[in-house]
């Protein structure tokens, strides 16, 4: 991709680690976005992913909220952009075992404790539409807007072990594609990336052994897990203005898994 001079300002919720951070690295490394702010639940990591952007000479902001609590979602964003500027690009990003931590289901999901189903939903599908709602009527009004949601390869073929968030993640890929058609004649392009097993702080795919991780990759054709710069990659390509044809899509970005299935 050709490095841009663009003026867009980006929102990347979820974003004081893993795929999130690197998304937000890109976007200012690659001029895609001239101003980011990257959201987080926890005030601290925000705040330092945006201090390692002001380090470079970049401009960001941190903005502290949980995704699922559409209220905090529409007051943070408001100081937000008095600060910066209306939203252009939108980075549905947060997600995973949100607040709760969890990384897989404590039980078949017939034994599941219906307790624990929320809180994949809040930040998985929830999360989705209240930061989307929050931002699309002001892309729409300006004419222009790039909407990318994370989804995981769960949402696209079922994970056994994360039931409720291979749910939530194909209900977001659902509601990507309807928010891309309803705004397709306002300038606003909406895509997911579905992504398969990529090292972040949460996955904790370096403490495998070489024999599981062997394992585990026996349905990638790459022969490796993925990497938040691989994800963001695509995530950035899809937010740059070069990407006004492309909406609706469902981009994987799994080292071929699902076409080894
Ligand atoms: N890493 C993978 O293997 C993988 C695979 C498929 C899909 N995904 C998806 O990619 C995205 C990024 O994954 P990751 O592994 O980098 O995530 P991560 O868990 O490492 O980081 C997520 C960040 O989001 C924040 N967060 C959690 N809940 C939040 C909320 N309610 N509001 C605001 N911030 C919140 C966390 O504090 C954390 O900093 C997620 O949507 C995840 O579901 C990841």
């Amino acid at each position: 991709m050709t490095s841009q001079s663009a003026t867009r300002v980006a929102l990347v919720t979820g974003a004081g680690q893993g795929v999130g951070r690197e998304v937000v690295h890109q976007l200012i490394r690659k001029g895609v976005a001239s101003a980011v702010i990257v959201n987080d639940y926890v005030a601290e990591k925000a705040e330092a992913v945006a201090q390692d952007i002001r380090d470079i000479g970049g401009h960001a902001v941190a903005a502290a909220f949980d995704v699922g609590d559409h209220a905090q979602v529409a007051a943070v964003l408001q100081r937000a952009t008095a600060e910066v500027g209306p939203i252009d690009i939108l980075v549905n990003n947060a997600g995973n075992g949100g607040a709760g931590g969890a990384t897989q289901d404590s039980a078949p999901f017939w034994e599941s404790d219906p307790t624990e189903w929320q809180p994949w939903i809040d930040v998985n599908l929830t999360g989705v539409f209240n930061c989307t709602h929050t931002v699309l009527g002001g892309m729409v009004e300006r004419g222009y807007g790039r909407v990318i949601t994370v989804i995981s390869d769960a949402g696209r073929v079922g994970e056994p072990n994360l039931v409720v968030y291979s749910a939530a993640k194909a209900g977001a890929a659902g509601f990507t594609r309807a928010i891309a058609r309803a705004g397709g004649r306002h300038g606003v392009t909406a895509n997911c990336v579905a992504l398969g097993a990529t090292r972040t702080p949460t996955t904790a795919l370096d403490g495998l052994s070489s024999e599981d991780e062997r394992r585990f990759l026996r349905n990638y054709t790459v022969k490796r897990f993925g990497l938040p710069e691989d994800a963001a990659a695509a995530i950035v390509f899809l937010a740059s203005e070069e990407a006004g044809w492309i909406t609706t899509q469902t981009l994987p970005v799994n080292g071929g898994y699902s076409s080894a299935l």
